[in-house]
């Protein structure tokens, strides 16, 4: 940063397309952005995100959870990998893993999830057909620290969309996905500059 202060190192977790991973590396080529990407886990050796990360010249490592005998063993070496790229800070982009107990107390108040609803609404999957399903008028997508429960932590972040009349989950994760991605980029630089801090199962803002 151009005020002395060392870039919080970033690693991006994946299961997919990475298009969050993309936006977040496209936020840290700014200059004055306060945080670095450093590299890049996919838990699918088959993950589109990790071509895109290497064309960028992010170290891109494919750990494929069904190559470990168990989720410990697999998260170990997840660790390993975070420990070698000295990653200060994890933020999940589609990482579609249930992270143990263990590793989530590692990382308290430093890792991120992205989460297609406006939390505490819509915890899980088809987070699209369950806000058409339940007729709300905006939907959204939040940010949050990572906590033992599921889509659970402390909200750090959120953004809403209208839901339109004739909606489809289709048309109304393409109107979302533009969202996540600034509120993502948003919501790790309010953490990258520790504005926003993880205090008593709470996030605590400053500034
Ligand atoms: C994103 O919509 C993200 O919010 C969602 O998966 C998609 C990944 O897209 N995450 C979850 O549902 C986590 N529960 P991407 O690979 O293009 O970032």
């Amino acid at each position: 940063m151009n005020n002395g202060t060392p870039k919080k190192r970033v690693a991006v977790l994946i299961s997919g397309r990475g298009s969050n991973m993309s936006a977040l590396i496209e936020a840290a080529k700014q200059a004055d952005y306060p945080a670095e990407i450093v590299a890049v886990i996919a838990n699918k050796a088959d993950a589109g995100g990790l071509e895109t990360a290497r064309a960028q010249g992010i170290p891109a490592h494919a750990i494929a959870h069904r190559d470990y005998a168990s989720k410990h063993d697999h998260e170990a070496a997840v660790s390993e990998a975070l420990h070698a790229a000295k990653a200060d800070i994890i933020c999940l982009a589609g990482y579609m893993r249930i992270i143990s107990p263990e590793f989530v107390r590692q990382w308290e108040g430093k890792m991120l999830n992205i989460h297609p609803s406006l939390l505490p609404l819509f915890r899980g999957l088809h987070t699209h057909d369950q806000a058409l399903e339940a007729g709300v008028r905006v939907h959204g997508c939040t940010v949050h620290f990572v906590t033992e429960g599921m889509d659970e932590g402390p909200i750090i972040a959120q953004a809403a969309v209208p839901v339109k009349t004739g909606d489809t989950p289709e048309m109304l994760a393409e109107r979302v996905l533009p969202v996540e991605h600034e509120t993502y980029a948003c919501a790790l630089a309010l953490v990258a500059t520790g504005k926003a801090v993880m205090k008593g199962g709470r996030t605590v803002f400053s500034d």
